[in-house]
């Protein structure tokens, strides 16, 4: 009986242990299969953080591959740009085409002032700005002879307007394209309480027009009145090249490192970049190694005349 009873106990057992082993069995791929599944939905199994670049697609744009560049140095290489621009437009287009494009073919000089603001515009001569008057902006005219200028950094537009005078004074047809948001900076109203404001919105680029005006220069200075960074990367991607570009806008390292490389992209081989406050106050908040570190990457000589660096393409 007690024979029996084991046979009976150990049948059942080795029963037990025969349905255990397939559970097992089949349950362990399907373990691992969830949590392969899980791993790739959390991202572990997305590619490594190195210096590898990899395409891959979202399902919501199939077309577009986006290309992932992951970074693991701290040298400068890597954050090259290498996207080209487009060819060179010629320079005779560069104004009609910045109008067409940017402002719905209606220049910003039609019908100036509107009425909202005329009354609360200076008209005066007497332009407030900073170096705006030096030497180095008659003698690279003189010398580079640009039929496109790019300033970086316009304010009230005196040195915009005293660029135009000299290449009227010298004869050339030199279209000066001014980019600046026209919304200075944090706390400018402190030093410059004479501009005019509405609703919190300060009436500088109204007040940039009216002097371009009052200068008589509306054919020859066109406003861009974005951000520097969006301007320049658009100026690029639309063959809009210069033969000098002037960089004066922020004077922060960052804003000035951006400025520069984004400038000296449209850059006409031979053009010259420069710009203001190497030696100045200003200089310690960055303008300076912005303006040494780029040149130093593109192996390049950086020049000082009076208050500002320049730095010739080729
Ligand atoms: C020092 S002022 C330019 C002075 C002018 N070049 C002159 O000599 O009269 C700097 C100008 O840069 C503009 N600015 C600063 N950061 C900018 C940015 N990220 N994009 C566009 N304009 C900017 C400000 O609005 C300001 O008018």
């Amino acid at each position: 009986m007690k024979t029996e009873q084991y046979l009976h106990h150990h049948h059942n057992n080795r029963r037990i242990s025969l349905t255990k082993n397939a559970l097992i069995k089949t349950s362990k791929p399907a373990a691992y299969f969830i949590l392969l599944l899980l791993t790739y939905t959390i991202g572990y199994l997305s590619p490594p953080s190195s210096s590898s670049t990899t395409i891959t697609s979202l399902p919501s744009q199939p077309q577009q591959p986006i290309l992932r560049i992951s970074i693991n140095t701290t040298e400068l290489d890597p954050f090259r740009v290498t996207t080209r621009c487009a060819d060179p437009i010629p320079p005779e287009i560069v104004r009609r085409t910045l109008i067409d494009r940017l402002f719905n073919g209606t220049s910003p000089f039609e019908n100036f002032p509107p009425a909202h603001a005329a009354e609360k515009l200076r008209q005066t001569k007497r332009v407030k700005g900073w170096g705006s008057n030096g030497a180095v902006f008659e003698n690279l005219i003189r010398k580079v002879r640009p039929r496109t200028i790019v300033e970086v950094g316009t304010f009230l537009g005196a040195s915009a307007i005293h660029m135009a005078e000299l290449t009227r004074r010298i004869g050339l047809n030199t279209q000066i394209i001014c980019v600046d948001d026209f919304r200075g900076w944090a706390g400018f109203i402190d030093r410059f309480n004479n501009i005019p404001m509405v609703n919190g919105d300060v009436l500088l680029f109204y007040q940039f027009l009216q002097n371009v005006v009052t200068f008589n220069q509306s054919e020859s200075v066109l406003p861009v009145p974005f951000s520097s960074g969006s301007t320049l990367i658009l100026l690029c991607e639309w063959g809009v090249f210069a033969d000098l570009v002037e960089i004066d806008a922020g004077h922060d390292f960052l804003s000035a490192w951006s400025d520069i490389n984004r400038g000296y992209r449209i850059l006409r081989p031979g053009g010259v970049i420069f710009g203001h406050d190497y030696f100045t106050a200003a200089d310690n908040k960055g303008v300076r190694r912005a303006v040494d570190l780029f040149a130093r990457i593109h192996n390049l000589k950086v020049r000082v005349d009076g208050q500002h660096w320049v730095i010739y393409s080729s």
